[in-house]
């Protein structure tokens, strides 16, 4: 109890030690117009390796981050997001072995100082760190006037859900700005330890090249390659078969074209899952119904490939045909259930989900309209369905009979119902 006691009496006077300004050094990067600016701020006490730091930037990022180094590779970072009720902040040290996202270290010890939270749509931690100067992966050079200094900005609102989480080890998403800086340390150091009261101007800092735009592009690739080849144009080859031109041979050629890019959305999906922690291990549902969807996917093409093959040798109708027609409806459907988890996972923002949603409707009612309309007016025996010609463009010389007389429900004529 007393050494809590202690300890909490200890947090107070550190926060209240205020450092002169000569002893600080301050990185103030502007952003774009109507932001608050992205501050970092260091010092260190005369003889001590603490790190008194101060980190400030606009809400309007789902995350901000500061890192030594001039890489990600064995950075130790510094990363902030608000807390579940918007009020304040979540600090998570994290250490990163790469170009992938960081991992939470419990074995940085820092206390959180006065000044900490959310206001004004600015989040800020101002913190003290005994172990930051040196850690397993590399250290601070105190003597240095231009220690490498890396910062980020996680997705902003137009392309994510914000992050607000009170867990230290939450998934953070790629970020949509980066950079590197350097910092004086030598002038950062001096004094008893303490942050200034006002860091309006960056003094003993370089912005070593300008603001990198980034963006999760791996990701929107691969939602656009699967959601397009398994949710718009394998439907789409539903109506190539059914409805226009009701053609075999157009059938497969569209069913292919969109296996391969759904292939590639998937391998796309394999190198996306490397670089998070969320995914690293391959367990989640999005992975596992997405490695059943590919697995499905080959099986249906091979059935579909086996079935027309057999077709055209007998001139009679498989159990493969059947199981080809439903099964592929099965395939769509879970793929569209598998691309909304895939955007709740990658936390995409609200209208992305909405514009999903709206888009998954107008295909499906779009589908159920134009293949019902094709069976109504086939059921009432009008021209192009029963009586016209169907191309046979999907076929070999000698299959010279109505094909899809013999492959469609829509028509009167069904022979699976025999089956
Ligand atoms: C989910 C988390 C993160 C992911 C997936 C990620 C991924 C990446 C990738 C793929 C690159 C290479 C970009 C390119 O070459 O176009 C990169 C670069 C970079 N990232 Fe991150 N990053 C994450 C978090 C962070 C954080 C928290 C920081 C800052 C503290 C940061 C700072 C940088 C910097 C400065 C670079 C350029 C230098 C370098 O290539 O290492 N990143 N990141
Ligand atoms: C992964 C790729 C494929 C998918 C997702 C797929 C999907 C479908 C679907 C959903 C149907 C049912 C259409 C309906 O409801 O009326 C169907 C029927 C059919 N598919 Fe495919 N297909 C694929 C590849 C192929 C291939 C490579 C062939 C080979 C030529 C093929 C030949 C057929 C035939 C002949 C039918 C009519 C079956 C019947 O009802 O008698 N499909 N396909
Ligand atoms: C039917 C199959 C699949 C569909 C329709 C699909 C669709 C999607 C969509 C729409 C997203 C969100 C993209 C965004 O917000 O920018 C996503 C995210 C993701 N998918 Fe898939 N996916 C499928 C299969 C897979 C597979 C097989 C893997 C890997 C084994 C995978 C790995 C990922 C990962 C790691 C993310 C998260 C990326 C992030 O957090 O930024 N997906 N997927």
């Amino acid at each position: 109890m007393l050494s809590h006691f202690g300890h909490l009496f200890h947090s107070i006077a550190l926060a209240s030690a205020v450092s002169d300004s000569t002893t600080t050094s301050i990185f103030n990067l502007p952003l774009s117009q109507n932001q608050a600016n992205f501050i970092f701020a260091i010092n260190i006490p005369d003889g001590s390796t603490d790190l008194y730091f101060h980190m400030s930037g606009p809400t309007d990022y789902s995350w901000i981050a500061v890192g030594t180094g001039n890489e990600m590779k064995d950075s130790l970072m510094f990363v902030i997001y608000s807390k579940a009720n918007g009020e304040n902040i979540t600090f998570s040290p994290r250490l990163s072995s790469g170009e992938q996202e960081p991992v939470y270290s419990s074995s940085i010890k820092v206390d959180i100082l006065n000044g900490t939270g959310i206001s004004d749509n600015v989040m800020t931690v101002n913190a003290r760190c005994s172990n930051c100067t040196q850690w397993e992966t590399g250290s601070l050079d105190l003597k240095s006037t231009s220690q490498p200094w890396i910062f980020g900005l996680g997705p902003t609102g137009s392309s994510a859900a914000m992050l607000r989480s009170n867990s230290q080890t939450a998934n953070i998403e790629r970020h949509s700005e980066y950079g590197i800086f350097t910092m004086d340390m030598v002038r950062a150091t001096g004094g008893s330890g303490g942050l200034p009261t006002s860091y309006t101007n960056s003094t003993g800092s370089v912005l070593s090249k300008s603001i990198t735009n980034d963006s999760n592009w791996p990701s929107i690739i691969h939602g656009l390659c699967l959601c397009g080849a398994l949710i718009l144009l394998m439907p789409a080859g539903v109506v190539l078969l059914r409805v226009a031109p009701k053609s075999v041979r157009w059938h497969w050629i569209n069913q292919t074209l969109s296996s391969a890019i759904a292939i590639v959305g998937i391998i796309i999906g394999f190198y996306l899952s490397t670089m998070f922690t969320k995914s690293q291990n391959y367990g989640s549902a999005h992975q596992i119904l997405g490695i059943i969807l590919l697995l499905a996917m080959l099986a249906q093409w091979g059935m579909g490939f086996w079935h027309h093959r057999v077709y055209k040798q007998t001139k009679s109708p498989t159990r493969f045909g059947i199981i080809h027609r439903y099964f592929g409806h099965i395939i769509i459907f879970l793929a569209i259930v598998n691309g909304g988890i895939g955007l709740t996972w990658s936390s995409a923002s609200k209208s992305v989900v909405i514009g999903y949603s709206i888009a998954v409707i107008i295909i499906g009612l779009g589908l159920v309209l134009i293949i019902g309309w094709a069976r109504w007016i086939s059921r009432h025996g009008q021209q192009g369905f029963t009586s016209a010609p169907v191309n046979l463009r999907g076929l070999s010389g000698d299959d010279s009979h109505d094909y899809l007389d013999q492959h469609s429900d829509i028509l009167p004529y069904n022979p699976y119902g025999r089956l």
